[in-house]
């Protein structure tokens, strides 16, 4: 399937045909549709949550998403929501990319669950993936029941073909994959790496402004939708369902791409990161890090995230009298950081573009020695531009769990915490 384009807006009802005239007008489920196809609703929301959160789409399809063969078990040790109860450590913990794989792997096999909080059954916390893969999705198609899925590259371009059209991503550009949508993966680039957050909450939205006014962050008119894109094709194929915590594997026999035109909100979309509108102080201190929040699943307490998604992208900076980087702190929520392109300005060397951190609650952490040394010394009547990175966080308000499999990584830097020992007394009374 061709990309047929793109629609803009975030959380708008949005409309699409690949053959005009398709859909239906004034009813959504008429007695026959057009073109002999059928009619079907996907609910992302309650059916009577509120309107401006209520998200559903109408399908019209060449065949309903109930035919396919029945579901079986698909082991796959990499992948799963078990964030175990057991002791979790305090520690400071980075890891090296994740190794591309030799073995032909594609997008869904090349899943590897890092971390996580939360779970499917509860619909709250989130799953925190990385994928490394260097082959197509062939023959098979794949959806999430558990959450809807933000992918973020860092290496190869991604081209999804889902059920309400392509979308065509890149480093340094997202995509958000709602719950149940059905999609396949291609890698134009070949071997690709990147992460993926879970989110098994609230569907993620842009966050309101305050005082920030009517402009800025994510502007909503840059999140990208694709038009209707169909294929009609009959074979052995596969459709793979995660489902609670497992994936199960149905023959299907047909694509399930097969939705000729759509209308509604729960939709799929892109946005390039680097088109954020980064907003800081123009005087002294920073603000805190929810000034570069993309998009935030709210927990059912306001202004707590069951998951943030912040950026630190390229910007400039020009505090006065301040120390640069971001401050030492401690947090009460749980931060995951990665870094798709370029450097971390809070860190000198060891955090590398397809790596990733995480610095759990009240967990101590901040710039390295040589960060720290740097910034302290430099003339800040002058401004600094940080022009070459793209780093970003999923930050949720419970822990966020490593698995055992992350922690027992060959590409683990066990000597992270070594980043904080050169830092120097420097008091006198
Ligand atoms: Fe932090």
């Amino acid at each position: 399937m061709q990309s047929n384009g793109y629609q803009s807006g975030f959380g708008n009802e949005f409309a699409s045909e690949a053959l005009p005239g398709t859909l239906p007008e004034g009813r959504n489920s008429p007695q026959r549709v057009a073109h002999g196809l059928y009619a079907e609703q996907l609910s992302g929301t309650a059916f009577t949550a509120p309107r401006h959160q209520n998200r559903r789409s109408w399908l019209y399809r060449i065949r309903p998403a109930a035919m396919h063969g029945p579901f079986e078990l698909l082991p796959q040790a990499n992948l799963h929501n078990d964030f175990d109860t057991g002791p979790v450590t305090p520690d400071q913990l980075r890891w090296s990319p994740l190794p591309l794989p030799e073995a032909p792997t594609d997008f869904v096999a090349g899943l590897v669950t890092m971390a996580g909080n939360g779970s499917p059954s509860a619909q709250s916390g989130i799953g925190i993936h990385l994928y490394a893969a260097n082959r197509d999705m062939q023959g098979r198609y794949f959806y999430d029941a558990d959450g809807e899925l933000l992918i973020v590259p860092q290496q190869g371009r991604l081209h999804i073909e889902t059920e309400l059209g392509v979308l065509d991503v890149e480093p340094q550009e997202i995509a958000v994959i709602p719950r149940g949508i059905r999609f396949r993966v291609a890698l134009p680039d070949g071997p690709s790496r990147g992460y993926v957050c879970e989110n098994f909450g609230a569907f993620m939205r842009i966050p309101d402004l305050g005082p920030i006014g009517s402009n800025g962050l994510a502007n909503p008119r840059d999140f990208l939708t694709p038009n209707a894109a169909y294929e009609d094709i009959e074979g052995d194929f596969e459709l793979i369902a995660k489902f609670q915590g497992h994936l199960w594997r149905a023959a299907i026999g047909h694509s399930p791409l097969d939705v000729v035109a759509w209308h509604g909100s729960h939709v799929p979309y892109k946005y390039d990161l680097r088109l954020f509108n980064t907003i800081g102080s123009i005087s002294y201190d920073h603000p805190d890090p929810s000034i570069f929040l993309v998009l935030t699943s709210p927990s059912d307490t306001p202004g707590v995230g069951n998951m943030d998604f912040a950026i630190f992208p390229p910007r400039v900076l020009v505090a006065q009298d301040t120390f640069r980087p971001p401050w030492f702190h401690r947090n009460i929520a749980s931060e995951f950081m990665g870094l798709v392109h370029g450097a971390y300005d809070a860190k000198a060397e060891g955090f590398a573009p397809g790596g990733c951190s995480l610095h759990n609650c009240m967990t101590g952490h901040g710039p390295d020695a040589a960060t720290f040394e740097k910034a302290s010394g430099i003339d800040t009547s002058k401004p600094d531009y940080i022009a070459d990175t793209m780093a970003f966080m999923f930050e949720t308000r419970n822990v966020i769990r490593p698995t055992r499999a992350a922690l027992d990584a060959a590409y683990r830097q066990r000597d992270y915490q070594a980043c904080w020992a050169g830092l120097r007394k420097h008091f006198t009374a």
